[in-house]
């Protein structure tokens, strides 16, 4: 039967040049789908001998056999190049080293005074707070500072135009808290302090401290000394010997400065301890008998110790950071490594 052979090479033809699935399932319709030309090419077969109508079916058959066959294969190699190209865009290295979990961490401040927080709860201390907008009564008067105290001086204060300041140490909360719970106490109060202070790397206008104050009957230097060391030896991980040397601190008399035996060089000198072989580390002494007063506690039957820890110092000296604005800076490349 004539024209079987020619539609029958186009198709193949068609199908060998078809570059995409989409191509060969066109050539597919357009010669072997429903209302395709070889296909519909036996409707004509009614015109013809029994004879020729056989040999045309036959033909016909085969031509299909061999269409159906080439289309597979060709449909094989264009899906393996489809998923080649898939491969080749979307790999994945399993053996590449994993991006990794990238958790957030408390701030190394936050840190340390979690840790002291801990150990002072667990020597019978309460953890107690003040607000950091304080009046001149608990920031000062009630801390028997008197107005001409250099703490005083209108540059070491913010003051707000309501005649309040922003408080600049904890101090204030021992008044509070002896007010509020009266004696016998034992409280820490960390919190933030502020000074109207020329920012540099030692000096910043917002930073950390932690206040604590016992008050009992018959308290001595030596309950301030045990404390301590036992406090240090907490933070340092190790064993440390202490000295106070005399300090003036209009709430409490005594009052001491708490030195630390340097943990560089043993005490031998070095430069940290500016071969001395000392650290100066705390503020310390025994509550003036005015604080109680100002607190409603009567100092013939109470009396008691306080320290002001430089908590923002410590965590320095803890960590070795030689600037005091990267505390707050917000500075990723500095927090991550805690
Ligand atoms: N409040 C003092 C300051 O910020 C530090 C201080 C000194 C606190 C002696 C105390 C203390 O409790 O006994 O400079």
């Amino acid at each position: 039967m004539t024209g079987f052979l020619e539609l029958h090479s186009a198709a193949v033809a068609q199908l060998e040049a078809a570059a995409t699935l989409e191509a060969i399932e066109a050539v597919r319709v357009e010669f072997w789908g429903r209302k395709g030309k070889l296909a519909l090419a036996s409707k004509e077969f009614g015109k013809l001998t029994p004879e020729e109508r056989a040999r045309s079916g036959k033909l016909l058959n085969e031509y299909k056999q061999a269409f159906e066959q080439l289309y597979e294969f060709r449909k094989a190699r264009l899906d393996a190049a489809a998923l080649d190209a898939r491969l080749e865009s979307e790999w994945l290295d399993l053996t590449a080293p994993a991006p990794g979990v990238r958790p957030g961490s408390l701030h190394p401040v936050t840190q340390v005074q979690k840790e002291l927080e801990d150990l002072f709860v667990s020597l019978g201390f309460a953890i107690m707070d003040g607000p950091e907008v304080e009046t001149e009564h608990y920031n000062f008067d009630a801390l028997n500072i008197p107005s001409h105290h250099p703490a005083r001086d209108m540059q070491d204060t913010f003051w707000l135009r309501d005649g309040r300041l922003l408080r600049t140490h904890t101090s204030p909360v021992q008044v509070r808290a002896l007010e509020k719970f009266g004696p016998p106490l034992k409280m820490i109060a960390p919190g933030r302090v502020f000074r109207n202070e020329e920012v540099d790397a030692s000096h910043e206008h917002t930073f950390y401290q932690l206040e604590g104050m016992m008050v009992d009957r018959d308290v001595s230097v030596a309950h301030l000394i045990y404390f301590m060391k036992t406090l240090l030896s907490a933070v340092f991980h190790r064993d440390v010997t202490i000295r106070l040397r005399p300090g003036y601190f209009p709430f409490v008399e005594p009052g001491f400065e708490l030195d630390i035996q340097c943990l560089i060089c043993g005490g031998s000198g070095c430069p940290v301890c500016k071969h001395s072989g000392w650290v100066e580390l705390l503020p310390c002494g025994l509550v003036n008998p005015e604080v109680l007063r100002y607190s409603g506690v009567d100092p013939k039957e109470w009396n008691g110790f306080a320290f002001g820890l430089g908590l923002t110092r410590l965590v320095m000296m803890r960590y070795a950071i030689d600037d005091i604005r990267l505390l707050m800076s917000g500075d990723l490349r500095f927090l991550n490594q805690f």
